[in-house]
């Protein structure tokens, strides 16, 4: 069994502030976790704001460093790659995709860009036919999007393309940072379920970051709950959900989940208790 993905105690510390009165932020404190290469899975980091989440996204990234510990993507040190290999293998989806994208250029450009960066594609049309065929996976196609402007779609049809330029790359791995917080609530979970897709019929492994606990407890495999950038509560989603251990993740399921009749937990009103998790405490 090898690792796609392994995290060894890994800590991020900011200073804020100036030359006099510096402050140190524990962003992220000791995190470690690992995906296999061979068992794609949807693994979710849950938290609230300020917890750590984006710092965590932005390490795995390679955006930034770790202040200590190792990130190894395939065994390797993420600080090792060629950032070019790298970008082929693990893809970002950010939280706006109207800030992904350029206002001024056509969506399919960005397509083109990737397929031929990192996706391996020589050429215009083998650049197309990559494109096209990403667009597809999500729902759309070329044609629909060709020639395009970033305001001209939808923020969930902008989110879908934002996932299809990410999988252009054939990468291995997706990293979503809040990828649906910005989309319509009804659309959430097609989203969602799409991740569901690539995971069962492209392998990809994808770290869905978000503050969502209905999609959450819907689509993840297997999840950690951060608070102030210390991970209190790990395992398998249902588990997790169903029987928290740590006061956080207790009161986190009471904001989101009810128990129905059998003693099982289901989603309640989600999305509005999901905006405000801190928000018993
Ligand atoms: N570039 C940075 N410089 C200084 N502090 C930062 C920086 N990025 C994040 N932080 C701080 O780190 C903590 C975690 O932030 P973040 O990772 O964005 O949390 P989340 O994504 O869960 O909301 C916060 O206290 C935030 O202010
Ligand atoms: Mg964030």
């Amino acid at each position: 069994m090898s690792a796609l993905l392994e995290l060894d105690r890994v800590s991020k510390t900011f200073s804020r502030g100036g030359l006099f009165s510096s402050q140190r932020v524990e962003a992220v404190k000791e995190v470690s976790f690992a995906l296999q290469a061979d068992k794609p899975e949807i693994f979710t980091v849950i938290g609230e704001s300020g917890s750590g989440k984006s710092t965590l996204a932005r390490m795995v990234l390679g955006i930034h460093a770790p202040s200590s510990g190792q990130i190894r993507l395939a065994g390797r040190d993420v600080a090792a790659y060629e950032r070019q290999a790298f970008m082929a293998e693990v893809q970002p989806i950010f939280q706006n995709p109207f800030e992904a994208f350029n206002p001024l250029k056509q969506l399919d450009r960005y397509l083109f860009m990737t397929a031929e960066r990192f996706g391996g594609a020589s050429g215009r049309t083998a650049a197309e036919g990559q494109a096209d065929e990403a667009l597809r996976q999500v729902g759309l196609s070329l044609a629909e999007i060709a020639g395009r402007f970033p305001h001209e779609l939808s923020g969930g049809q902008l989110q879908r393309a934002a996932i299809a330029r990410a999988l252009v790359a054939k990468p291995r791995l997706i990293v979503a940072d809040e990828p649906v917080s910005m989309v319509d609530a009804s659309l959430r979970m097609s989203i969602v379920n799409l991740f569901g897709r690539l995971r069962d019929q492209l392998g990809l492994s994808i770290i869905y970051i978000t503050h969502d606990l209905a999609t959450a407890y819907y689509i993840s495999d297997r999840l950690i709950i951060m608070q102030k950038g210390v991970v209190v509560e790990q395992g398998p989603a249902r588990a997790v959900l169903s029987a928290p251990t740590h006061p956080y993740s207790r009161q986190l399921r009471d904001a989101v989940l009810t128990p129905d009749s059998a003693g099982a937990f289901r989603v309640a009103h989600s999305a509005k208790a999901a905006a405000t998790p801190g928000a018993s405490s």
